[in-house]
């Protein structure tokens, strides 16, 4: 039997949601991860530093007993956000705010529509040491879906790293090979997340021979090109690039509808399944960087000291998960074989 032994992880990126749905997502992601960074698109959307600190409460009231885990916190920028109200986030621990187009993705109505009227933000928190999360896809109709990440990062991203040389920023959930061109060739404080399903992934497995609508996220899968490129930033070892699952549970009936949510739920075996990423690509020895050290060193933090253990063992991702309230949520690879197992924690 083969095992690998791991630093354990962190998730730099999930939606856990809220009420009764953080009895299935906190201790999913609790399972396997020591921290996650818990997105703010609640509805209505985590604003202020004292919503944050609410959240991070029923966060922890979730989590099982004697799991040793901690959810770190985001703030939702708005274009109603303050210099006072990062500054007090800073004071409060939150470590990062995320930048969402109005429009780009689910609960984002009131995120920012113009960037530029944020720049006094981004000042704020280039001198606060928060980080910038961006969901860097642009609203503009006439844009293309395909197309959104890469018009947002020249349009957008582009001006905001100049303009905030020390800011930290991570390009979430990558979608593109012209974000991972972009991200290797910009400075230092520039990085990405990349998800399991980017990895796993690509939008023939969402469109080819029937709509998949559990494949559905947004930034939207691409062509193989870019799966291909993810995958090879990946396994890179550059410590520009680390494990944030983007985890975005909707419940079953609005994934399978007329106009269905966007959002993969990969939290339960979000390791295993970036396990079997990696392992397909020969490239176990850089699992553990990717998902347990270069995220931790970004953002500044210790990382871990306890480790986790994956055995190889064929397993099958079941089809459902049953939610308390009697709804269901589909996981990422439903009904799939995957080849590693989290054994120990
Ligand atoms: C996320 C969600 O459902 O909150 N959906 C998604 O497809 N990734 C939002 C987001 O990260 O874009
Ligand atoms: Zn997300």
């Amino acid at each position: 039997m083969q095992t690998l032994t791991l630093t354990l992880p962190d998730d730099f990126h999930v939606h856990f949601r809220d009420g009764p749905m953080l009895a299935e997502t906190v201790p999913a992601t609790a399972r396997a991860f020591g921290r996650a960074i818990a997105m703010p698109n609640l509805s209505p959307p985590v604003r202020t530093p004292q919503e944050a600190l609410e959240y991070m409460d029923r966060l922890r009231k979730a989590l099982p007993p004697d799991v040793e885990f901690e959810p770190l916190m985001s703030l939702y920028l708005t274009e109603a956000t303050t210099s006072a109200r990062i500054q007090e986030a800073q004071r409060l621990g939150i470590l990062a705010a995320k930048l969402y187009p109005a429009g780009a993705t689910t609960n984002s109505e009131a995120g920012v529509g113009d960037l530029e009227a944020l720049y006094p933000v981004f000042e704020a928190m280039q001198a606060e040491g928060l980080l910038l999360l961006v969901h860097g896809e642009a609203t503009d109709p006439e844009v293309d879906i395909f197309d959104r990440e890469a018009f947002f990062i020249e349009r957008h991203l582009r001006p905001i790293i100049a303009a905030f040389p020390e800011l930290k920023i991570v390009l979430e959930h990558i979608s593109t090979e012209e974000a991972v061109e972009f991200v290797n060739d910009g400075p230092p404080t520039l990085a990405a997340t990349i998800t399991p399903q980017h990895l796993l992934l690509n939008r023939n497995d969402m469109l080819a021979g029937g709509i998949r609508p559990h494949h559905y996220c947004l930034p939207v899968l691409k062509r193989r090109r870019h799966q291909e490129a993810l995958r090879r930033a990946a396994i890179s070892g550059s410590s520009k690039f680390f494990l944030g699952s983007d985890s975005a549970p909707h419940e079953r009936q609005r994934k399978e509808a007329s106009c269905g949510c966007a959002g993969v739920y990969s939290a339960p075996f979000a390791l295993e399944l970036y396990a079997e990423a990696f392992d397909q690509l020969d490239a176990l020895d850089r699992l553990e960087a990717f998902a347990g050290h270069f995220g931790a060193d970004f953002y500044g933090l210790a990382r871990n000291k306890s480790k986790v253990t994956l055995v190889r063992e064929p397993w099958t991702v079941p089809l459902k998960i049953d939610l308390p309230n009697g709804g269901q949520l589909v996981p990422l690879m439903a009904g799939h074989t995957l080849h590693w197992k989290l054994a120990a924690r």
